[in-house]
């Protein structure tokens, strides 16, 4: 299997003739299972058309800072920056002096050269260029910079070049660089390979009657963050959601609406896996008896009962086989720490992830997370993340319960 799958990369296209070489390259990224994200420059649109790569990435192409649609964006005021944040791994192909220039200078006038002075991931430039451009000491100092900086450069290698001229500057061929990539950047250890691992995401709904229902402010994010983290990390995921959200290739995915559904879906599955994370927010009442047809208002005010779900997290906690660890998460508006410790002991889960869903910048629809992880062993505390970063916080947590540490 591809390092790459799962993966966030974004595909950063300058103009030069080479463009034309990173249509390939998009398209043996997304093969290898990656999420592809291209943000083209206003030149590289001279020489590739959008619809090209808007046809062969996971998303529609990204050409301006001040764009506000699109998956990674949407609904944002910060995409330029979130776009580098999200990302696993920033390939530039093909790079030019002009971005090569821009990037070592810290020098932020796009959207490309956002992302990469935005992102912590991975960086990896094609570069291309004529072979005078590509020898001239200015451009060599700063390719140096950036790979003492750490930055990945594959190629540029020996060929033929735009005009007729021939020598080092041609972009690197799009299979190698994807080997280069698959060579060099992610060979950490998988350090969930091997481990079935089952998440729930999301907020329950209960019907009251065909049109309305009681349902809670989670989003699902920090539950299908943990998808793909634990998917990225080499783990056997399946997920039980309520959103319509995608999830990578090779997850299996469970829809449901209700507690009740959630309850047998988790409780059908949970007994053969290794890892189980209750990150939905289940609702703890649903209506006793739904309407079959809607209430009218002309009728009044209508009674509604309400009755107990079932406590899914309680369920696995008293009922966990060997070998299993649990974790939990408390939604919590005041008194974080202590309630959560209520809940951790009287669930019985391994973990629990606490979080203040009153606060401005963690829980239910933010991107970012600040939580208190809970367990025997004590407690760790989680500043404001990412939701992916908070993910992976879990999951070291979970490793070390494990009595593994994490890479
Ligand atoms: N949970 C569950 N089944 C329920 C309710 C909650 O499995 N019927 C799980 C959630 O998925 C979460 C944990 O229990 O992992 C804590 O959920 P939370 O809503 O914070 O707490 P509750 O137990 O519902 O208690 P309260 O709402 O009173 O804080």
């Amino acid at each position: 299997m591809s390092a790459l799958v799962g993966r966030r990369v974004v595909l950063g296209v300058c103009g030069g003739i080479a463009a034309y070489k990173a249509v390939h390259l998009c398209r043996l990224l997304v093969d290898a299972g990656a999420f592809v994200s291209v943000v083209m420059t206003d030149e590289a649109t001279h020489f590739v058309g959008e619809t090209t790569f808007s046809a062969l990435s996971s998303e529609p192409v990204r050409r301006s800072l001040f764009d506000d649609t699109g998956a990674a964006g949407a609904g944002s005021s910060i995409p330029h920056t979130q776009l580098g944040q999200n990302a696993d791994l920033v390939v530039v192909a093909p790079a030019t002096a002009k971005l090569i220039s821009a990037y070592a200078q810290g020098f932020s006038h796009d959207l490309l050269t956002n992302v990469l002075i935005a992102t912590r991931a991975p960086v990896v430039l094609c570069p291309a260029m004529h072979t005078e451009m590509w020898e001239h000491p200015s451009v060599q100092d700063n390719v140096a910079l950036l790979q003492g900086r750490g930055v990945g450069m594959v190629g540029p290698t020996v060929g033929h070049l735009a005009g007729g001229d021939e020598g080092p500057g041609r972009m690197a061929e799009p299979a190698d660089a994807l080997a280069w990539i698959e060579a060099n950047v992610f060979t950490a250890e998988s350090d969930l390979a091997g481990l079935e691992v089952l998440v729930t995401a999301g907020g329950t709904r209960e019907p009251i009657d065909p049109v309305r229902f009681i349902g809670n402010r989670s989003s699902g994010k920090q539950g299908h963050a943990l998808v793909e983290a634990a998917h990225r990390r080499g783990a056997r995921v399946t997920v039980i959601t309520t959103v319509d959200r995608p999830v990578p290739p090779g997850v299996e995915r469970i829809s449901v609406e209700t507690a009740a559904e959630m309850h047998a879906e988790v409780t059908r599955r949970a007994p053969a896996m290794d890892v189980v994370v209750m990150a939905a927010a289940v609702a703890d009442f649903t209506v006793s008896t739904v309407a079959p047809q809607k209430i009218k208002k002309r009728d009044g005010l209508p009674a509604i009962d309400l009755q107990p779900t079932l406590d899914i997290l309680a369920e696995l906690g008293s009922s966990k086989p060997e070998g299993q660890t649990l974790v939990g998460f408390a939604a919590e508006t005041d008194n974080v720490a202590d309630n959560a410790q209520a809940k951790l002991e009287a669930k019985g889960a391994d973990l629990l992830v606490a979080n203040d869903v009153s606060s401005d910048r963690a829980g239910f629809e933010h991107d970012t997370n600040e939580v208190l992880i809970l367990s025997g062993r004590g407690q760790t505390h989680v500043g404001v993340r990412s939701k992916l970063e908070v993910a992976d916080a879990v999951l070291d947590q979970v490793l070390l319960c494990r009595g593994v540490e994490a890479t």
